[in-house]
């Protein structure tokens, strides 16, 4: 594999992917064990869309993981965990002790049943044995949909229900920060309305007192007791399914973004090598739950491809305090640390106090991921936790894309605060007007759409090809469509200005406000709702929803209350309102749309100017919604 080591060999290297990407995307899959070279590189269409990566081609990515490096990396550590409270002892890992798990585990879900192609869900806390469920699946071809822990009972069932799981794989209960989270218990109410599980298997975290079905549920050390460590690799087709992961739009319910297993592979490995510029030997710490994309692909995949040591953290980022990520850093000497805004804003707050006792010297590059990262969370970062010395790749990317798309290449891009800087090779950006019509040229803003496929786009929206179509492929025939804002500048540098549809990111976590707004209809005395975004000093966005009670004489406090828990039961507190506004109508245009535009408006605080009102079919409302904004 190439690695970029200059911004000359970077634009030498984006030509060639542009060029020939046939060719470049072959070169960077060479490396791996292939069980059968693939016959074609390429083959798509962004109208079906139809993408074939590796056509042919069979591996099993758990080789690649693990197997391929255990005649050199046998006794390196491949995970530190760190658990939630460090009183607790942390445990390690080396590649063979992971390979041998990993084997034992895929040995205990036959055992259970699952064969090739069947979808496993995986609802656990941040545990080495999460690392060991996906790569297990992974193994005997089996299909993981991981469902992040901070997901409710009725969010989670949704999510078996739409992939018909066979399996769940769960905890007894997970803690975070001071809490113990009954996690069985909530699989166990998931599970009510989803007929497809046949076996729940689950691992004792925190011993507390489950119920366990007779004839369903079986204990992972029990399991594992029973089974040998020898398994063999499933061979897999390259456009195999490796993986089903959820994620909000700005219509229905969450979808099941598809990755498959070859191009996934090649390209989360070549963005961690290129990106962080990985060295051997280093330690690596992403912060993401595995629950979502960024763990999927930096704290499990390309790690492990890339044969890279990492850390994986069970706790929260101010629990005992908020010097535990610094701490943490220096216990295990951590070189390249990858977080997020929220976390680096939250910290930030807390004050220096909880920075200054610890060294940070071993860091060498610092990421950030998940939302627009505002100029002074970036200046924070980079001199009291990077003291100046550190790059900062600032990523962006999506659940959609596998793999980080436009982000700089450590110590090779120059820097600017607040942008992503420039796409990576084989990564094409357009910009487009609302009409589709491509922006060409510098210092210019638009949609960011992409107009070639690189290896780790998504397939498919599972069960529903024709959402994926809709979602990504219609707004602009021919291209992929982000969902994000975009400026270009002077220099070609690319800033993201966020969301452009209805999805909300708040603390980094994608919320569709549809969603919340049939959560929030739920309740028996609300007729309707309406949700927008608002900028959130912490958490980047917060949520601010307007709703209309149809009994007059409620408690405005209970109703509050109520509406917040009927949030949290049905997608989880993740999706909680910051502020609750009860109206008495919605501004709505005379065909009966909601006017999102002046809702916007009133939750940024933004009273006086609330642009063109005339198409409103009932002026009044407004007035009223100016005076009750909160
Ligand atoms: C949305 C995708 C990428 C993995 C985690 C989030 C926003 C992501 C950045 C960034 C500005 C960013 C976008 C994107 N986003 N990274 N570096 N700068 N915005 O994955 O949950 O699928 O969310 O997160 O709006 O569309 P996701």
């Amino acid at each position: 594999m190439s690695r970029i080591t200059s911004i000359e060999q970077y634009h030498q290297e984006y030509k060639r992917s542009i060029d020939h990407p046939e060719e470049f995307w072959a070169e960077q899959a060479e490396q791996f064990v292939w069980k059968k070279k693939w016959d074609r590189v390429l083959d798509w269409n962004f109208i079906d869309p139809k993408i074939n990566w590796y056509i042919g081609g069979k591996l099993n990515i758990t080789e690649n993981c693990l197997d391929r490096h255990l005649p050199a990396r046998a006794d390196q550590i491949a995970y530190y965990w760190e658990p939630n409270d460090p009183a607790e002892k942390a445990v390690q890992f080396t590649y063979k002790q992971l390979h041998e798990q990993v084997c034992k585990f895929a040995n205990v879900l036959k055992k259970n049943g699952a064969k090739k192609g069947d979808r496993i869900c995986i609802y656990m806390p941040m545990v080495p044995e999460l690392v060991i469920a996906l790569l297990a699946c992974a193994r005997i071809g089996a299909i993981h949909s991981v469902v992040f822990g901070g997901f409710s009972a009725s969010a989670l069932s949704s999510r078996i229900q739409d992939s018909d799981c066979k399996i769940v794989i769960a905890t007894d209960g997970a803690y975070r920060a001071a809490k113990d989270i009954p996690m069985k218990e909530l699989v166990d109410e998931a599970l009510e309305v989803c007929p497809s599980v046949s076996k729940v298997i689950v691992l004792e975290r925190t011993q507390t007192k489950i119920k366990m079905v007779a004839g369903r549920d079986v204990f992972w050390n029990d399991e594992m007791k029973k089974v040998n460590s020898d398994c063999a690799a499933e061979p897999m087709d390259a456009e195999d399914m490796l993986f089903i992961l959820y994620t909000s739009g700005s219509t229905g319910k969450p979808k099941g973004v598809v990755h498959t297993c070859g191009g996934y592979m090649v390209y989360t490995h070549y963005t961690f090598e290129n990106v962080f510029q990985y060295r051997d030997n280093e330690v690596f710490w992403c912060t993401a739950d595995i629950g979502w994309i960024t763990g999927h692909s930096y704290c499990v995949y390309a790690p492990l491809l890339a044969g890279a040591t990492s850390v994986i953290f069970e706790g929260v980022p101010t629990y005992p305090d908020a010097s535990r990520f610094w701490q943490v850093i220096d216990k295990y000497k951590v070189n390249i640390f990858y977080t997020a805004p929220t976390a680096i804003r939250a910290l930030e707050a807390a004050g220096l106090n909880f920075v200054n006792p610890y060294q940070l010297d071993s860091l060498r590059v610092l990421g950030s991921v998940g939302e627009p990262i505002n100029e002074e969370a970036w200046n924070w970062y980079n001199k009291n936790i990077g003291k100046e010395k550190c790059p900062i790749v600032d990523t962006w990317w999506q659940t959609e894309t596998g793999g980080m798309m436009i982000s700089p290449i450590a110590g090779v891009t120059l820097t600017k605060p607040g942008f992503a800087t420039l796409p990576l090779p084989g990564i094409q950006p357009v910009l487009v007007d609302e009409k589709g019509n491509e922006i060409f040229g510098n210092g210019v803003e638009g949609n960011l759409c992409i107009k070639f496929p690189w290896p780790s786009i998504i397939r498919s929206t599972y069960g529903d090809h024709e959402r994926c179509k809709q979602n990504y492929f219609v707004t602009y025939p021919g291209l992929y469509f982000t969902g994000d804002g975009c400026r270009r500048d002077e220099n070609g540098y690319y800033r993201i200005t966020g969301r452009v549809d209805d999805v909300m990111n708040v603390s980094g976590h994608r919320i569709g406000t549809a969603e919340v707004e049939s959560a929030i209809n739920m309740h028996a005395d609300i007729v309707e709702s309406a949700v927008v975004a608002y900028p959130h000093d912490i958490k980047g966005q917060g949520i601010y929803a307007f709703v209309i009670c149809t009994k007059k004489n409620k408690d405005k406090d209970a109703l509050r209350k109520e509406i917040l828990a009927e949030v949290t039961k049905v997608i989880g507190s993740i999706a909680k309102p910051d502020k609750i506004q009860i109206v008495s109508g919605l501004p709505k245009t005379r065909s009966g749309k909601i006017m999102r535009r002046i809702l916007r408006k009133v939750a940024e605080g933004e009273l006086t100017n609330l642009g063109d009102t005339s198409t409103l079919l009932d002026p009044a409302v407004v007035d009223e919604i100016k005076a009750g904004a909160l």
